[in-house]
C-alpha cells in the first residue's frame, strides 16, 4: 500500500483532488481534525471532500475517548474509508490539548481511544505515531505502546521513523533533526509480524519504497510527494501492479482536468489560488518550471482574470 501523508494546510481536499488526478490507487490522508474542531465548528467545511478521492482517511486529533468515537462515526457517516489517530504530531499547541506525539506517553489513553472508536464505527481505527518521544524512546516503551494499542484493535500501525523532541523544537525541525531510524520499525515489524505496519520518515523514490514494501505493508510518503508530485503517475503501475492504470501521460493533461475542477468550484465560491497552491511542483524538472511557479505563485494573486493565467501555465507545460 502506499499513501500519501497528512499534512495540515496542505493536503485539504483541492490538493487531494489534484493528487488523486495523479495516481488512482494512492491512499490520500486529510489533513489532522480535532475533535474540538468537528464537534464544535464547520463539520462541512473539515469533512466535505469529492467522490473520487477514495480511498481517503480521516486523521482525528484528540484524546478523550467518546468525543474520538463520536467524530470516528462523522467520519463514518460521511463516507470516508478509515479514521487515523495522529499520535505523531509534536506541535506545542497541540500538546496542551494532549494531542499528538505526546500521546505516546499515554499509550493507555490511545487503546481507550482505539476501543471506543471501534465500537462506534467498522470503518478501520488506525493509528499513526514516531518511534519515540524524548525521555520516553527507548525500544521497549514503542513495543508497550504498539502491544496495548493493538490489544484494543488497532491493526494497522503508521510509523514516523524518528522520536519527537517535544520541548525545544519546532514541528517542521522535528520532521529532519532527530534521525530517521528505519531498523527500529523492522525490529517492530518482526516484533508483530501479524499487524499491518506503513514505514514513513524520508522515503523519496519508488525503488525506495518497492524495497521497503518487502518488509512493510505499506509506505507513505509526505512532503517528497507534495514538491514532486509526478512521482505518483508510476504508483499504480509499478506498486500495485495496475496496468490498466488511467495515470496521466502528460502534465498538460492534469492541467486540463485541473481546469474544469478550479471552474467548477470557482462557481461555488472557492479562490483559484486556494486549489493552484498547491500544485506548483508539478513542473519540477522542467526548464519551464520557474515561469510555472512564478505564474502560479506571483503573477496569478494580482490579476483579475486568474483562469487566464492559470491558462498561461498550461501553456508552458503544454506537451509536457
Ligand atoms: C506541512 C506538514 C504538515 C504536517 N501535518 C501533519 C498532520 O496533520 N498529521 C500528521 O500525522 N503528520 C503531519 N505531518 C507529518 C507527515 O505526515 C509525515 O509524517 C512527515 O512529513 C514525514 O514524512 P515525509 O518525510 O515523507 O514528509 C506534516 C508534515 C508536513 C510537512
Amino acid at each position: 500500500m502506499f499513501a500519501v501523508a497528512p499534512m495540515l494546510d496542505w493536503t485539504d481536499r483541492h490538493c487531494r483532488y489534484f493528487l488523486r488526478l495523479l495516481s488512482s490507487r494512492a491512499t490520500l490522508y486529510s489533513e489532522m481534525v480535532t475533535t474540538g474542531a468537528l464537534i464544535h465548528g464547520d463539520v462541512q467545511r473539515h469533512l466535505a471532500f469529492n467522490d473520487t478521492e477514495h480511498p481517503l482517511v480521516l486523521q482525528l486529533g484528540g484524546s478523550v475517548p467518546q468525543e474520538m468515537a463520536q467524530c470516528a462515526r462523522m467520519a463514518q457517516d460521511w463516507g470516508y474509508d478509515e479514521v487515523n489517530i495522529n499520535v505523531g504530531c509534536p506541535s506545542d499547541r497541540v500538546q496542551n490539548n494532549m494531542i499528538g506525539a505526546c500521546l505516546m506517553a499515554h499509550p493507555d489513553r490511545v487503546a481507550e481511544c482505539v476501543d471506543a472508536m471501534r465500537q462506534a464505527v467498522d470503518i478501520p481505527v488506525t493509528v499513526k505515531h514516531r518511534i519515540g518521544i524524548n525521555g520516553r524512546d527507548s525500544y521497549q516503551a514503542l513495543v508497550d505502546f504498539v502491544g496495548m494499542v493493538a490489544e484494543a484493535g488497532c491493526e494497522h500501525f503508521i510509523v514516523h521513523a524518528r522520536i519527537a523532541i517535544l520541548e525545544g523544537l519546532s514541528p517542521k525541525e522535528n520532521r529532519h533533526v532527530p534521525p530517521l531510524r528505519y531498523e527500529v520499525v523492522q525490529q517492530l515489524k518482526q516484533e508483530y509480524p501479524h499487524l499491518q505496519m506503513t514505514l514513513n520518515g524520508g522515503i523519496k523514490t519508488l525503488d525506495e519504497c518497492e524495497e521497503h514494501l518487502q518488509t512493510f505493508e505499506g509506505v507513505m510518503l509526505g512532503r517528497e510527494v507534495y514538491s514532486n508530485p509526478w512521482l505518483l503517475t508510476e504508483v499504480d503501475q509499478r506498486l500495485y501492479q495496475d496496468n490498466n492504470s488511467l495515470a496521466p501521460t502528460s502534465r498538460s493533461e492534469v492541467m486540463l482536468k485541473l481546469r474544469a475542477y478550479i471552474e467548477q468550484q470557482v462557481a461555488q465560491g472557492v479562490k483559484v489560488t486556494h486549489i493552484t497552491r498547491h500544485i506548483l511542483g508539478i513542473a519540477q524538472g522542467f526548464p519551464g518550471a520557474r515561469r510555472f511557479r512564478q505564474l502560479l505563485s506571483a503573477d496569478i494573486h494580482r490579476h483579475e482574470n486568474q483562469l487566464a493565467v492559470f491558462d498561461q501555465a498550461i501553456e508552458v507545460l503544454q506537451g509536457r
